[in-house]
């Protein structure tokens, strides 16, 4: 048997197949809107383990898997074995020998990684403390479909340098565009990652200049999942890298600007930004339906 394909960051696809995949998951979107949708999934099972929340990713990938005539298992960490402590590398084993493909939704990378090199099928990952791939393949749909190709373009990321900046700068080494990370000493991205972006990312502390010219602004909450003690901190470090009007002005004048969700109004974003009738936010949390849909057939067909 083939060794499985894996989804675990951006790295895992060359550029070609990030965009064959976003132009499939565009076409996806005609065709489940037109009614239309071939069962290119018939009969597959997809297990998705979750020890984090999520509203997003769970609908997505289990809405996405009925409509291509698939199916989906929800197995929440707490109710599993390997929440008491069942090894990863026997789980995987037992788990992937009874479906065809696997998504989880953790804290540590390395588990993920664990996961995948002891499964026998496709895994792919649904957010890390590291890493939030899927995240990023809607986001691209997204800017895609309004704007055209990300490539040559400006991104600046506001606030926390966390697992969705992570996703984000690995799209820019791979699509070829410039990505400024606007964040605070002490919230800096991991330095290795940096390093290996070379020119396509650096830091720059003023959240002004890094919008400047840009041609999409993307932000993520202060506290990720598993930092909600550190919230308060946060906010008032933070608090200088909102995404609001004046840093819109400040962009590019065809600026588009992202948050991929849950957001805190008033904190990482204003409400009137939030709630405009121009924001592609929406779209962009729709996008995650198709793009994932797109992401398994690619791994299921490998
Ligand atoms: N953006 C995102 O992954 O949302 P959920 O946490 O709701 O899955
Ligand atoms: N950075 C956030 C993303 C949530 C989708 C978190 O990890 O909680």
């Amino acid at each position: 048997m083939n060794a499985p394909r894996h989804f675990l960051t951006l790295m895992d696809l060359a550029p070609n197949e990030i965009r064959a995949l976003i132009a499939r998951a565009i076409e996806l979107k005609a065709q489940h809107r037109a009614g239309t949708a071939s069962r290119s999934l018939e009969g597959k099972v997809l297990a998705m383990i979750f020890t984090k929340a999520s509203t997003r990713t769970r609908v997505s990938f289990e809405a996405g898997m009925a409509q291509l005539g698939g199916s989906a298992l929800f197995l929440s960490g707490q109710d599993t074995q390997l929440g008491r402590g069942e090894p990863i590398e026997d789980s995987a084993r037992v788990i992937s020998s009874m479906v065809d493909i696997v998504m989880i939704r953790t804290f540590s990378h390395a588990d993920v990684v664990d996961f995948a090199s002891h499964s026998s099928v496709p895994v792919i990952n649904g957010l890390t403390d590291t890493y939030h791939p899927c995240q990023i393949l809607a986001d691209l749909q997204t800017y895609f479909e309004v704007r055209g190709d990300i490539s040559g373009r400006k991104v600046c990321w506001l606030g926390d340098g966390n697992n969705v900046c992570h996703s984000w700068m690995n799209a820019a080494r791979q699509l070829d565009f410039e990505l400024i990370v606007a964040c605070p000493e002490g919230y800096d991205p991991d330095p290795a990652l940096l390093a290996a972006c070379g020119q396509h990312a650096r830091i720059e502390r003023d959240p002004a200049t890094a919008a400047e010219g840009a041609h999409l602004l993307v932000t993520d909450v202060w506290a990720s999942m598993g930092q909600e003690s550190e919230q308060a901190v946060r906010e008032a470090v933070l608090a200088p890298y909102q995404l609001n009007q004046a840093l819109l002005e400040s962009a590019h004048s065809d600026a588009l600007y992202m948050h991929c969700l849950p957001a805190h109004r008033g904190e990482e974003i204003t409400a009137e930004l939030m709630d405009a009738s121009d924001s592609v936010i929406w779209q962009e949390a729709e996008n995650r339906l198709h793009a994932q849909k797109a992401l398994m057939e690619l791994l299921l067909k490998a």
